[in-house]
């Protein structure tokens, strides 16, 4: 098979959602369609019941084992097909942000009771952000829930994208009857005692008498519905989808294997294949011959006796080779990787070659960081990782004065793994930790002291955010660092960064100096 071929047989995705929504069970509903795991209750929930970072710890231990389960890719009917895992912690969020950059589409798993949720409307932010494409499963609609052109309404308001339903739910909780789907004019009936997969009637045409025989009342209903969205949304637009302007919507219940198949189907149909990616200094497609890739994650081995950690190599563009020189932009040196991994759901293999779209696993001591850019020697960088600010901050100080190399190398360690944002005031040196949630902080007071032996202690910042800052002329900007000497911090990238005590100042901050602009992520 040619490299295009390869390509356009590559579906890479992440499914995400509010915790709860079901996005493990979609998950490990499709790795069964895919025929990549063979029992349910493979999939591990990655949920943190006490919210305590021992429990987090006792997680990433347990996937630290299977690093597998970051990424499953199967094969599905000629596709091969990559889902990466997100975290579903709200306090991760930065991990799930990060690995949307290396997706080509992503499925939203939204609760049909429950509607839209905080972690849903950010997420969405970050794919619109990016004009990812988008596909919405609404689920559970085995449980009561309210009217479905209401929850329509409120998707294309608060996730600000239109919605084109591509299937249709007749009733829910204990009268779901059934999904008819729209694109392939097929119906398809929920037994809740039965798991396997039904095969679907055929429904030529909604007026059909089969269909009363099989739904009774709820047909005339069905129809009305059908015709109501055939008149009120435009015809699927697969390019609108492509540039995230429009939402197919499927609807099922994962708990019991409904409509995931038809999810999966219309999936691997209509969700893009790598096309391209913006690096610095141009934009690469991906059936160019020569390979590029980006790492968007560093995985550590959560074993303290082996302090190695796997980098996730997204391949933007050529061919992968195992045993290949190829460059890393960042350190200007050469690599080659004798024992790059694939993963396919529950194991992992050493491969020879890899294509756009795939993940690639690197062993590690050090190299890496999130956001490195590999090539085979051209000068390209791709866009940098965005970093959104932290919500809390912390000071970080040495509890242990006999630790404290191990404590500096392990926090560098830390932060290039991408486990929290550091910031280090110019004023005074002393290095800030953001966070999202308070139990990144215990992780990380836990992981330093387990994985490097060193002791930490956090003393309170009451901070509102970090603004990344920008003008057209320096003088502008260094004018703002003389004034706000005692705020100004820099990134772990060397950018200066204003740290605001409250959202009073900031505005004061923004009244003032009118040619500055803040921005509250890094990418801008
Ligand atoms: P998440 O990864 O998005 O956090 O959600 P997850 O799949 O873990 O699902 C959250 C809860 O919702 C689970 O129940 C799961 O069984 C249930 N669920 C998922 N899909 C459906 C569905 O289609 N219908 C119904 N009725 N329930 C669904 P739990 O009791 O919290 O977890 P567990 O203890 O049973 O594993």
């Amino acid at each position: 098979m040619g490299l295009q071929e390869e390509i356009n047989r590559r579906r890479t995705f992440a499914i995400v959602s509010h915790p709860d929504a079901g996005k493990t069970t979609l998950t490990e509903k499709l790795l069964l369609f895919g025929g990549a795991i063979r029992v349910a209750g493979a999939v591990k929930n990655n949920k943190i019941k006490q919210g305590a970072a021992s429990d987090f710890m006792e997680i990433e231990r347990q996937r630290g084992i299977s690093v597998a389960t970051s990424v499953m890719g199967f094969e599905y009917e000629g596709y091969k097909v990559n889902i990466l895992d997100t975290p579903g912690h709200q306090d991760f969020q930065e991990d799930t942000f990060r690995t949307l950059t290396a997706v080509d589409s992503v499925i939203i798993v939204i609760d049909a009771a429950k509607g839209v949720e905080p972690q849903t409307e950010r997420l969405m932010k970050v794919c619109r952000m990016r004009k990812t494409p988008v596909m919405v499963y609404i689920n559970k609609m085995d449980r009561p829930t309210g009217d479905m052109f209401d929850l329509l309404d409120e998707i294309e308001d608060q996730l600000k994208i239109k919605t084109r339903p591509l299937s249709w739910p007749i009733n829910s909780g204990s009268d779901f009857k059934g999904v008819y789907n729209i694109y392939d004019s097929s119906l398809r009936l929920f037994d809740p005692s039965i798991t396997e997969i039904e095969d679907a009637v055929e429904i030529d045409d909604l007026s059909t008498s089969k269909l009363d025989e099989l739904i009774g009342n709820d047909a005339d209903t069905l129809r009305e519905e059908v015709e109501l969205i055939e008149g009120v949304f435009p015809e699927f637009d697969h390019d609108a989808y492509l540039d995230g302007d429009v939402a197919p919507v499927f609807f099922g219940s994962a708990l019991y294997n409904f409509g995931v198949q038809e999810l999966l189907d219309s999936f691997v149909r209509i969700a893009p294949s790598p096309t391209k990616k913006d690096a610095e200094e141009r934009v690469v497609m991906a059936n160019e011959s020569k390979f590029t890739g980006f790492i968007f994650k560093i995985h550590a081995n959560i074993d303290p006796n082996h302090r190695s950690r796997i980098a996730f190599v997204k391949i933007c563009s050529g061919k992968f080779e195992r045993n290949k020189n190829y460059r890393h932009m960042r350190l200007a040196k050469n690599f080659k990787f004798s024992s790059p991994t694939a993963f396919m759901a529950s194991k992992k293999e050493t491969i020879e070659e890899a294509y756009p779209g795939d993940i690639v696993g690197i062993p590690d001591t050090g190299n890496f960081v999130i956001g490195d850019t590999l090539t085979e020697g051209e000068n390209l960088h791709y866009k940098g990782m965005p970093s959104f600010s932290p919500e809390m901050f912390r000071y970080i100080e040495n509890a242990d004065p006999m630790k404290a190399k191990q404590l500096a190398k392990g926090v560098d360690q830390l932060m290039e793994e991408g486990v929290a944002q550091l910031f280090t005031n110019q004023f005074n040196g002393r290095k800030i930790i953001g966070c999202v949630g308070q139990l990144q902080f215990e992780v990380i007071e836990y992981r330093l002291q387990h994985e490097y032996g060193a002791k930490c202690r956090f003393e309170s910042l009451p901070m509102y955010k970090a603004c990344w800052i920008e003008a057209d002329d320096p003088a502008v900007i260094a004018d703002f660092k003389k004034r706000k000497y005692q705020k100004m911090a820099v990134d772990k990238q060397g950018r200066d960064v204003f740290m605001a005590d409250s959202n009073f100042l900031l505005q004061m901050a923004q009244t003032d100096f009118k040619d500055i602009r803040f921005h509250f992520t890094s990418e801008f």
